[in-house]
């Protein structure tokens, strides 16, 4: 039985050491440096890169070989809750068990710490797409699939609609379709992208995807929950902040326990998508629970 707490510590340390990698070869520690490391290293769940390294595992690919790619997706991450925690949206004093990078920094240089991030993810993915020449092809489809779940199309889309949602009680359909957006779409990026990149066949990515699909909408929906319920000092963020801006959540449409056998149902379905796969796919399945039960 795989022991899940010690591979996801053990992939959050490799992940780790690549991003204080990446971020050592900047010349000079200036204050920009210093707002995206304060972010960027602060302790974060890491379940993007996560995802991105076992689903490469999954089809027996290395996931040394795939951590630029890891590296990109945790700093499209950071920079996404660096903006989303900036007044102008939910407005947020704690992140990661620490000030939020605005109140660290101030506003300006959060903004760019944040844009600073976003770019470089695609300096990094780009640059080993021109190193490895024999491998472009596919670096250069992971550079699409990020970019697309990033922006117009996912999740800056989806918090364009999370910011209209406060405003209007959405249906449970606008709901599950901004929660795809915002979270799942980056989610569903990670996993395809380590599929991919560890050349994957087509029947390997379409199970994946509709695993990906069901544990980034199952994500959201258990973030909603610890908003009602979790501890902030195990989530190093407020709760009870959804409630506070009338924003619309799979607990304030459905209540509590409708919304769990929900997530408990997505959860069943990401684990079915995974039956044609062999115990390689294990750290998959385990994360597709955790997802479920999470309390952080
Ligand atoms: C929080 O993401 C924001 C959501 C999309 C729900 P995580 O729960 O992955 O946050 P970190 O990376 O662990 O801080
Ligand atoms: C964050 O969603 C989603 C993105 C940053 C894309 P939330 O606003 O619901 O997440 P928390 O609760 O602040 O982490
Ligand atoms: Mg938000
Ligand atoms: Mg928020």
């Amino acid at each position: 039985m795989l022991d899940l707490k010690a591979y996801l510590a053990h992939k959050a340390q490799q992940i780790n050491q690549a991003l204080e990698a990446i971020l050592k070869t900047a010349d000079r520690p200036d204050r920009l440096l210093q707002a995206m490391s304060y972010a960027l290293m602060a302790g974060g769940k890491r379940i993007r890169p996560i995802l991105c390294l076992a689903a490469a595992e999954t089809v027996d690919g290395d996931p040394q070989e795939i951590m630029p790619a890891a590296c990109a997706l945790e700093m499209i991450h950071t920079y996404s809750l660096i903006h989303d925690d900036l007044p102008a949206m939910d407005d947020d004093n704690m992140r990661r068990g620490q000030p939020t990078c605005h109140k660290a920094f101030d506003e300006a240089t959060a903004i760019l710490a944040g844009d600073a991030l976003l770019t470089l993810a695609f300096q990094i993915l780009s640059s080993f797409a021109i190193n490895k020449p024999e491998q472009a092809i596919k670096w250069l489809r992971v550079i699409q699939y990020v970019s697309h779940a990033a922006g117009y199309c996912g999740m800056i889309q989806g918090q364009m609609l999370d910011m209209a949602s406060e405003k209007k009680q959405l249906t449970v359909a606008e709901l599950k379709s901004m929660h795809r957006l915002k979270t799942g779409a980056l989610i569903e990026a990670s996993v395809r992208c380590g599929a991919e990149l560890a050349s994957a066949n087509s029947t390997q990515i379409q199970l994946l995807e509709r695993y990906a699909q069901n544990i980034g909408l199952a994500f959201q929906v258990t973030d909603d929950i610890l908003n009602v319920e979790g501890n902030p000092e195990i989530m190093g963020k407020a709760a009870g902040t959804d409630e506070q801006r009338h924003k619309t959540t799979y607990p304030s449409l459905l209540g509590l326990t409708e919304s769990k056998e929900f997530a408990d149902q997505l959860v069943e379905n990401a684990l079915a998508a995974l039956d044609a796969f062999d115990q390689k796919a294990e750290p998959l399945r385990a994360i597709a629970r955790y997802i479920g039960h999470r309390n952080r």
